[in-house]
């Protein structure tokens, strides 16, 4: 009777994980990673499924930046932490994550899972809570806090509608330079410069704050002298700048550690995320978040963009 029931629970799990993954990847190729591949009983009809599928360890994972689909399994919430902080730079952050933990986990541990996540500017995010519950967050939902506070709910279409329209006036830290006539100063309102203009307008739009940094170094100027944007790297991250807008015919610039858009109008104009957060160890410790916040915006900046 027990073995049956197990069986009976064991096959429930099984089936709508597998449902889930039809039903939200739909035919597309995903990628499976895991921190190790040991008898993991729940994935394994997954695994052998016909679904096309990559699957790889985080250590050993090559580029998975084209892919849009991702399940990234771990025995547990810190886990995610090495995995997520050896892959980050190999995958697509818009694309759509399921989270499976093989262990059972308290509520504020899956929070931080999300928070690990939301670190590395991944924002769509679902967890397979105690092997038996779908659960999500909607970073920019009011209940959110502008993402600092994790508000998990149940969701039938869990993957849609994460970039809301409106932001509720959250704040976002930018940090500028002059350049030509794109930007002259933020701080002079009948003259500040098109960019300045432009990204005013947009958070208008998005109902964002947008605090210019008053005492902004010439980091262009810098970056020309230097050739690296090092100087721009250490400010975003001292002064909790979530964006800047940089200027340079290469983005080697940059690489790998600020994300740049690619560049918009005819100029060589780019903005420019920071580096994306060391995550600290330990469950317990819900992060604060700012930065992130931005990578986020930037989508609705270009789908603006595309608008107009
Ligand atoms: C997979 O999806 C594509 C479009 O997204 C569709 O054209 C194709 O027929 C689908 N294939 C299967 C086997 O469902
Ligand atoms: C998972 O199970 C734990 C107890 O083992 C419980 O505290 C928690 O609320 C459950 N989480 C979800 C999302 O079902
Ligand atoms: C995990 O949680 C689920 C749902 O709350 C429960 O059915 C299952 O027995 C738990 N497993 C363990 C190993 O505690
Ligand atoms: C922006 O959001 C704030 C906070 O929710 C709200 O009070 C304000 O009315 C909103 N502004 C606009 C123009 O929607
Ligand atoms: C703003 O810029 C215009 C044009 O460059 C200039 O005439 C005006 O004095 C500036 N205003 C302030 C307050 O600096
Ligand atoms: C903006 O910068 C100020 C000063 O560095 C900082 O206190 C604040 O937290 C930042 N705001 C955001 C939204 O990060």
């Amino acid at each position: 009777m027990t073995t049956t029931l197990l069986k009976c629970l064991l096959l429930h799990t099984v089936t709508s994980l597998e449902e889930f993954i039809w039903k939200h990847f739909s035919n597309k190729t995903f990628v499976i990673i895991s921190s190790s591949f040991d008898n993991f009983e729940p994935l394994t009809p997954i695994i052998h499924s016909y679904h096309s599928k990559v699957i790889t360890t985080s250590r050993n994972a090559p580029n998975l930046g084209t892919f849009t689909n991702y399940i990234i399994v771990g025995k547990e919430p810190n886990d995610l932490i090495s995995s997520i902080d050896v892959l980050k730079y190999k995958i697509n952050t818009r694309g759509r994550y399921l989270v499976i933990i093989e262990k059972n986990c308290t509520d504020d541990a899956y929070k931080s899972v999300f928070e690990t996540l939301w670190s590395a500017y991944i924002y769509n995010v679902v967890l397979y809570a105690n092997l038996t519950t779908f659960v999500t967050w909607y970073p920019y939902h009011a209940h959110s806090h502008c993402g600092t506070v994790v508000n998990m709910v149940i969701s039938q279409n869990p993957y849609n509608n994460k970039i809301p329209k409106k932001y509720d006036g959250c704040p976002v830290n930018v940090t500028w330079d002059v350049i030509d006539l794109a930007i002259k100063t933020p701080f002079n309102r009948t003259d500040p410069g098109y960019i300045i203009r432009l990204l005013d307008t947009v958070a208008g739009n998005l109902n964002l704050s947008i605090i210019y940094l008053k005492e902004a170094i010439p980091y262009i100027a810098l970056a020309h002298l230097s050739g690296t944007y090092d100087d721009l790297k250490r400010e975003m991250v001292t002064k909790n700048i979530d964006l800047s807008i940089v200027t340079s015919g290469s983005s080697k610039l940059f690489e790998p550690e600020l994300d740049i858009t690619h560049f918009f109008l005819e100029e060589c104009i780019f903005f420019a995320l920071p580096p994306r957060r060391k995550i600290r160890l330990g469950i317990s410790i819900l992060l604060i978040f700012s930065s992130e916040i931005w990578g986020l915006i930037l989508i609705s900046i270009w789908q603006d963009f595309e608008k107009v």
